[in-house]
């Protein structure tokens, strides 16, 4: 670490107190300050590359006027991140006097535990429903307990129990957060915060003009944006920071804007509440998001993170590329706009200069074929009403036809091997337009656009599929590596298309996510 640089101290909250913590490196992760600056080895480490959810804690932030929890991974999480917020750990959870947490209570009531590595992560998140859920009298039920524990794995129980204490804990005594006690604490933390501005060793500025100065001031800093990935240079890769420049904490940036043509996702909006903006408009994607990762690590990771980083097997950029969704990148020079796949140069290269940000992604909004650059001034439209759950569907009649697909060895929680999406405008049984994303084919992520001419004025027929199939499974050069080799890749890009035409005639294949998931009867 450069010692020039000024370390701010850590503050937190933790079981109603405060906690400062002085001189703590910035590539020190959550879990590494837990377990053996704190001594609280209840959270346990298992990957320490936000797969298996042993880590898992909770961490609140005052929004609106309430406070927000999430569950998420403190292995790949920097200890710096949490300043300023809330934090419950497995040894946070029951009483003074020893009585347990529904969170906790459930999993015993249901015996939910064996070997019991997994168990602390299981109750953080159980936790986090308990707080987001359960607190607001809201069902769980056994697809959403599946849903929100698709971060977390065990080896042992399996997981039928452990969804029963999921669906348990709400007939238990009620225990809740005191929100008013804890607001307070939380905007007094906030006024005595230290300030030590563009020249801190972890640097997270508030505002979008303090942002570009840091990053114009230090463009050799390592930019953070929810840290998903970056957390594994640190555990995997053993990379430490001079200085870290985390911009999660910048207000215009945490905004989802609503526009009559398109929607503006700020870079530091989590993929959770990105997603969650994507799948009103269009709620065919809904399964789609709920694999992406599991849970804590779309509640950290964010959707500018996840795109700027440029991973080939990053799954949000394939669906951005079929949705013809722009970047913007800015500096203290200015902003520049542009389609989000020629921000990517090579492997993990971008055209970003050393002094640019990536500020908004703008994904147009269904029929809109551009997203307009923003004129001046340009006022915010109310959110739209959730449209019906079919809006967009159908056989693609003037409309648009819009799947992903996802393969991986896991069905939850795990990377694609490959990710193709499609998004196809059709009328009077011709194809007007072809916009294709893909995902693990190339060495960033690509447009189709050969795929896309063999289609684009084309009859949507099986005779054109399948030229359009000889020509996808030709268009890129996939690599073979441990999640597939180059030529499954190629065949399963042609295979989804196949898949594509069959589903966009009503034909539903056989795939796990065509199995709905039932009650447990009493
Ligand atoms: Fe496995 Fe953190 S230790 S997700
Ligand atoms: Fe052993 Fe879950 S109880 S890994």
């Amino acid at each position: 670490m450069d010692i020039q640089s000024p370390l701010k101290t850590i503050q937190f909250i933790r079981g109603g107190e405060v906690v400062a913590l002085a001189n703590v490196p910035p590539s020190r992760t959550l879990l590494e300050v837990l377990r053996e600056d704190l001594g609280c080895t209840g959270t346990k480490e298992g990957c320490g590359e936000g797969d298996c959810g042993a880590c898992t804690v909770v961490v609140g932030e005052a929004e609106g006027g309430r406070i927000r929890y999430r569950a998420v991974n403190s292995c790949i999480k920097l200890a710096h991140s949490i300043d300023g917020q809330a934090l419950w750990t497995v040894e946070d959870l029951a009483a003074d006097d020893g009585t347990l947490h529904p969170a906790q209570e459930a999993m015993v009531q249901c015996h939910g535990s064996q070997c019991g590595f997994c168990t602390p992560g299981f109750v953080m998140s159980l936790f986090g429903m308990y707080q987001n859920h359960v607190s607001k009298g809201q069902t769980i039920t056994r697809e959403l307990a599946q849903q929100e524990l698709s971060g977390n794995l065990c080896r042992c129980t399996g997981y039928r129990p452990i969804l029963d204490a999921a669906q348990q804990m709400a007939t238990l005594p009620a225990v809740l957060v005191d929100e008013v006690t804890l607001l307070s604490k939380l905007k007094l933390l906030a006024q005595t915060r230290q300030g030590l501005g563009a020249d801190s060793a972890y640097n997270a500025p508030q505002t979008l003009a303090e942002l570009l100065a840091a990053r114009a001031a230090h463009p050799e800093a390592q930019l953070v944006a929810g840290c998903t990935d970056v957390g594994l240079w640190v555990t995997k890769m053993h990379m430490q920071f001079g200085q870290v420049l985390d911009v999660t904490r910048v207000t215009e940036l945490r905004r989802v804007e609503h526009y009559a043509h398109h929607i503006a996702i700020g870079a530091a909006v989590t993929l959770s509440d990105a997603f969650a903006a994507l799948v009103t408009d269009r709620p065919q994607l809904q399964t789609f998001a709920h694999r992406f990762a599991g849970l804590p690590v779309r509640n950290a990771g964010t959707l500018g993170g996840n795109v700027a980083n440029g991973s080939p097997i990053g799954d949000s950029m394939p669906l951005l590329i079929a949705l013809g969704a722009n970047v913007v990148l800015m500096s203290v020079r200015g902003h520049r706009e542009l389609p989000l796949e020629q921000l990517y140069t090579g492997y993990r290269k971008n055209v970003m200069a050393k002094d640019e940000v990536l500020a908004w992604i703008k994904v147009p909004k269904p029929g809109s074929p551009h997203p307009n650059p923003l004129p001046e001034g340009e006022g915010k439209t109310p959110n739209a009403p959730t449209p019906s759950p079919h809006r967009g569907e159908g056989r693609g009649e003037g409309q648009e036809l819009l799947r992903v697909y996802k393969i991986s060895k896991r069905y939850d929680d795990d990377i694609s091997a490959v990710c193709l999406a499609l998004n196809l405008q059709i009328e009077d049984g011709k194809v007007l337009k072809a916009s294709i994303g893909a995902g693990g084919v190339a060495a960033t992520p690509v447009r189709a656009a050969r795929t896309e001419a063999a289609l684009a004025g084309q009859p949507w027929s099986q005779a054109t599929v399948r030229r359009a199939i000889t020509t996808l499974r030709a268009e890129f050069s996939p690599i073979s590596d441990m999640r597939a080799s180059g030529a499954y890749r190629s065949e399963v890009l042609g295979n989804l298309l196949q898949r594509f035409w069959l589903e966009s005639q009503g034909l539903q294949q056989i795939n796990l996510e065509s199995f709905v998931l039932v009650e447990e009867s009493a």
